[in-house]
């Protein structure tokens, strides 16, 4: 099946066969960043801007570097040294972007939406690098991917989601990526941050963390999004620790096979403890190399290559 989407919004509006050829690319990808040259010539003469507006450590770097391997031109834009202090919008930062010939655009921005917003206004693919409480895509595919690479295929696994879900993009990516790939998602957490109203979104719902833990084959962990909370949703963080934080004894109720995840920024001694974030268990860190190796497929597809082409050896 040939890759026809310019864009990367959401994991919602892709089917599980599209999610499968993004996985399939970043594999070869993957190969690619065990060579001691890891630069392909797949994007050369192509330009891409970071168009970051909000704060990012991984996902702007793997993005940046993603391109580079691809060899093409990137530019990460400074948000606090740009004409957006001035009162510029994101319509005329982007059109303006698109002026000076970039090829693509990858945004992070606070208001959801904003990447389909611009994905209707620009002429070049615009890549979702996370949208407010909305979606995350590329960090739900690196999760899936991960997991994969650990537990082989996940239909039946058993992953758990801890902490703030309410306002997260992580959880909504992967819980629409998880429930298509087949897997079992419960989410877990105060009840405040963990509604019923997400059953809708095929998953369970447990505020009873031993219970949830016991037979999880994933724990991904989440931390508090304050930026993102208007007001609190629970008497205070010692509080939300002692009820929900993940620590040895917490651990040890999950099985000793299981994988621990988080997509970062992690708070140490709130939502995970250093010695389970920092065990064999935990795969924070491979998580953050994967996200180099489909955020590569993502940059790859979205400029108009097919997964069948990067699938015979890359050179
Ligand atoms: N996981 C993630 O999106 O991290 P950054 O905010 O540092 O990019």
């Amino acid at each position: 099946m040939p890759w026809h989407r310019k864009h990367l919004l959401t994991i919602e509006e892709l089917k599980r066969a599209e999610i499968e050829q993004i996985l399939a690319t970043a594999a070869a990808f993957r190969r690619v960043l065990d060579r001691k040259v890891k630069k392909v010539p797949a994007l050369r003469g192509k330009t891409i801007v970071n168009l970051f507006l909000e704060p990012s450590t991984r996902t702007r770097i793997s993005f940046e570097m993603a391109a580079k391997f691809l060899s093409a031109d990137v530019i990460s834009f400074d948000a606090s040294a740009s004409s957006t202090t001035k009162g510029e919008t994101l319509r005329d930062t982007a059109q303006n972007i698109q002026a000076l010939n970039a090829d693509m655009i990858v945004l992070r921005h606070a208001a959801s939406g904003s990447p389909l917003y611009l994905s209707k206004v620009l002429g070049i693919p615009v890549v979702n690098a996370g949208d407010g409480a909305h979606e995350h895509p590329t960090q739900a595919l690196l999760d899936v991917f991960t997991m994969r690479e650990k537990l082989g295929d996940l239909k039946g696994r058993k992953v758990v989601i801890l902490g703030d879900i309410l306002f997260s993009r992580v959880a909504r990516s992967n819980i629409h990526a998880l429930t298509k790939l087949g897997a079992d998602v419960t989410i877990v957490g105060p009840s405040t941050l963990v509604p019923h109203w997400f059953e809708s979104m095929g998953v369970r719902v447990s505020h009873n963390l031993r219970t949830a833990l016991a037979d999880a084959d994933v724990v991904m962990l989440l931390r508090i999004q304050h930026e993102r909370q208007g007001v609190s949703h629970f008497p205070s963080l010692g509080e939300y620790t002692s009820m929900f934080g993940l620590n040895y004894t917490r651990a040890s109720w999950v099985k000793p096979d299981a994988i621990i995840m988080h997509p970062g920024p992690i708070n140490r001694g709130v939502e995970i403890d250093s010695d389970i974030a920092d065990s064999p268990r935990s795969v924070i860190l491979q998580q953050v190399t994967n996200g180099i190796a489909v955020r590569m497929a993502v940059l790859y597809l979205c400029a108009g290559g097919q997964p069948e082409q990067v699938l015979t050896p890359v050179e």
